[in-house]
Formats: C-alpha cells, sequence, structure tokens
C-alpha cells in the first residue's frame, strides 16, 4: 500500500498546469510507496483559484500561501509562482518543516539561492527544483552514453535556446502573464528563464562551469508596465550568449534570446566528443541524435535514435506504451515526481536539489555579471 503525500500548491499558471498533470497521473504509470494527494492550490482571486481546484481535482483552496503552509494537512509545498516570490515562501514552508518542491529558477540571484539551501538543510527537509528537461528521455539517455564513456574526451558543448514572442514594442511588461518582462519580478531576462535551462542540463550532463564571458542585449528599451500604466525602462535581458570552460576541459557556447523570429522554443544541444557526438532538440523530443567514428566506415553516419524501446534500454519507456509510440513534454514532469516520490520512499535526496540549483544560478549570475564588465567572470 503506497502512502499519501499532501500536496499544497502555489500558483496555477502553466506550471500550476503541468505539475497537476504530473501529480494525477504518476501513480497510474509508476509502482510508487507514496502517491500524491492534490489537498489545496492556492492563488489570489478566490473564483478562479475555485474553477481551477475543480478542473484539476484539488481538494481545498487558499488565497493566502502562508495559510497553505501554516496547514498541518500540508507535507509538501509546490512553489509554482513568479521568481520574486520564491525565497520567500520557501523559507516559510521549510521554517515550517514542509517538504518543498520549487520552480526554477531557485531564486533571483545566488544570494536568494544560499538562504534557501542554508534554510531547508537547516530544517532538514527534502527538496528539489524542477528542472524537468533532465528527465525528457532522450536527455536522460544521453546522459547515460556520457556516463558510459561513449563519447570519449568531450569537447565541445552547445546549447540554445531560442523563442520570438517579446518582439513587438507594444508588449506591455510586468503582471500577469507578463511578470517575465519585468526584472522586478523575474529577476533576469533569458538568462534566469531560459538559459538557466540550458546551463541546468549542460552541468548535469558535462561537469561544472569554470568561468564565463557573456555579452546581453535589451532589444527594446522602454515597455508600458501593466501594473502601472507608465512606460518604464526595461530591466530584463532580451538576449544573451556566453562562452565558457569546463572543468573537464572542454568550450561551451550558450546562446538565448527571445528575438529569433519564427522560433517559439527551440531547446538544442549538441556535445562532440572524441569518439562520437550527440545532439538533441526540443521540438522532436524523443530522439536523439547519435554519430559514433568508430562505425563501420560505409556504414558511418548521423543516427536518429527514437528513444521509445520499451525493454529497458531507454529510460522511463517502460512505464508508457509499447516500443515505437512516443510521449512528449507533460512526461518530463510526471518523471520528476515518480523519481521524487521513489527518492521519499528510500529517504534519499532526488536531484537536483536546491543545493545542485544553486550552481545554475551562480552561473547565471556569472554571466550577468561578465556583460556587465565586458570581461571573463570566473565562478568561486
Ligand atoms: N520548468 C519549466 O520548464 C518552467 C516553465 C515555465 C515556468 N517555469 C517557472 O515556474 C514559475 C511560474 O511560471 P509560470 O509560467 O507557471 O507562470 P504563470 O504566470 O503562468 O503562473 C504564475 C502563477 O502564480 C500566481 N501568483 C502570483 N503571485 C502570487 C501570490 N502572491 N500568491 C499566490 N499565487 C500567486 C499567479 O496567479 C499564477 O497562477 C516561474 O518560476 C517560472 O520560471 C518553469
Amino acid at each position: 500500500m503506497s502512502k499519501p503525500l499532501n500536496i499544497g500548491m502555489i500558483g496555477y499558471g502553466f506550471m500550476g498546469r503541468a505539475h497537476s498533470n504530473a501529480y494525477n497521473r504518476v501513480s497510474n504509470f509508476f509502482e510508487l510507496d507514496y502517491h500524491p494527494v492534490l489537498k489545496a492550490v492556492c492563488a489570489r482571486s478566490a473564483d478562479q483559484v475555485k474553477a481551477f481546484a475543480e478542473k484539476w481535482g484539488y481538494e481545498s483552496t487558499e488565497t493566502d500561501w502562508r495559510k497553505l503552509i501554516e496547514r498541518k494537512d500540508i507535507d509538501a509545498v509546490d512553489i509554482c509562482v513568479p521568481n520574486n516570490l520564491h525565497k520567500e515562501i520557501a523559507l516559510a514552508a521549510a521554517a515550517a518543516g514542509k517538504i518543498i518542491l520549487c520552480e526554477k529558477p531557485l531564486a533571483m540571484n545566488a544570494a536568494e539561492g544560499e538562504e534557501m539551501c542554508q534554510a531547508v538543510e537547516k530544517a532538514k527537509v527534502t527538496n528539489i527544483v524542477w528542472y524537468n528537461y533532465r528527465r525528457v528521455p532522450a536527455v536522460s539517455l544521453a546522459k547515460k552514453l556520457i556516463d558510459d564513456g561513449k563519447l570519449g574526451r568531450i569537447f565541445h558543448y552547445r546549447a540554445n535556446f531560442l523563442q520570438d514572442w517579446t518582439i513587438s514594442t507594444d508588449l506591455p511588461q510586468g503582471g500577469t502573464a507578463l511578470w517575465r518582462l519585468d526584472a522586478a519580478a523575474a529577476g533576469s531576462g533569458v538568462t534566469g528563464d531560459l538559459l538557466a535551462h540550458c546551463i541546468d542540463t549542460a552541468i548535469w550532463l558535462n561537469g561544472g562551469i569554470k568561468d564565463v564571458n557573456a555579452m546581453t542585449e535589451t532589444f527594446v528599451k522602454e515597455r508600458t508596465h501593466q501594473l502601472t500604466g507608465k512606460v518604464e525602462k526595461v530591466g530584463i535581458d532580451d538576449a544573451c550568449t556566453f562562452m565558457c570552460h569546463f572543468d573537464n576541459g572542454s568550450l561551451g557556447l550558450f546562446e538565448s534570446t527571445r528575438y529569433a523570429r519564427g522560433h517559439k522554443a527551440l531547446y538544442t544541444f549538441e556535445i562532440n566528443g572524441e569518439h562520437a557526438s550527440i545532439k538533441w532538440d526540443l521540438h522532436d523530443l524523443h530522439r536523439l541524435e547519435y554519430f559514433d567514428h568508430r562505425d563501420e566506415g560505409r556504414l558511418r553516419g548521423w543516427r536518429s535514435i527514437h528513444v521509445t524501446d520499451a525493454g529497458g534500454d531507454h529510460p522511463y519507456m517502460d512505464h508508457w506504451w509499447v516500443p515505437g509510440l512516443q510521449i512528449g513534454y507533460e512526461h518530463s514532469f510526471v518523471h520528476q515526481v515518480a523519481d521524487f516520490l521513489t527518492g521519499l520512499g528510500k529517504g534519499e535526496p532526488v536531484g537536483p536539489t536546491f543545493r545542485d540549483a544553486l550552481e545554475t544560478q551562480k552561473i547565471c549570475d556569472a554571466v550577468l555579471s561578465s556583460a556587465q564588465k565586458g570581461s571573463w567572470v570566473k565562478l568561486g
């Protein structure tokens, strides 16, 4: 018999839906020691949060996140709100002894992130950050191939995350749905939002980063703020490109923008090793491209691995359909919940923990600082 884990989720936007879907699905597809119970959801509008609770199966609602944290019947707090609220909620949840699942980026900056790490470590509460791309089966397979030494020594790591939704100069900043354009709510622009994903995947696959050299640009300098109605200076980076050295001696190149016309969520990475290379593309997330120089010459070439084998070779796939049938974006969240609950059952931490995610936060800080100074910045 699996034990209940009572979830209290704060925020019901994009991630609120992705997480709720994962909590609802996970026990149907994974045998786990714990099963999530959708105990309460919190957001500021009483009517809207009630409608959300009914739609997704939450037992109750709150309109003040502090009340949700105070509740004795909540075991785990899931933070799905804009970045400027992560720290305050996490500190309160840790003090109340709750398990914490926090959306990425961990915090507005590394100083806040460090405070959050200390709080969860002092309170000894289990914690995880939703860098969900690690758990796309093709990305998990890339990790296994690298760890098994298939690529040999790694020379290059290249990643892009490209979008085009902020090109219009008429787009306001701030407030509902547009908080990502407001530095006070988001902390930074594409660096904390999109590059943070690329960095988390990169350090998971290829190890730590030693130093960075970055440039950022804010193409639209002023926008009307939705909350104040005034034209205000834009404080976020619209685009960011950086190069870096990894601890293993390989070179990294990262680019992210919201001004790449035609691209909606083009997250790609390519890794070039001594023996083999791999490529992955979020738009085709169930495939991993692989080239192995050691293949017989007349057959050598890029192969496109359809990561859908349920026989145990492809991570997570034996929990889903028959071989050949693919899964999608939402399943990365289901996998994260499954792994998290497995760890909870065993009493073992599951990454990325707050401490793991702090590493990404430090790199984001270094990237922004390098762009500001116009020089290389070393990681501590
Ligand atoms: N893992 C990923 O791939 C991924 C993708 C998107 C967003 N995120 C992260 O998830 C978090 C939320 O992003 P989103 O896209 O879901 O945003 P969103 O704008 O869709 O939703 C934010 C939610 O927070 C609620 N909220 C705001 N202030 C609140 C308060 N004081 N009390 C209670 N609720 C409040 C809003 O009502 C809304 O429901 C951010 O940290 C973001 O970076 C992660």
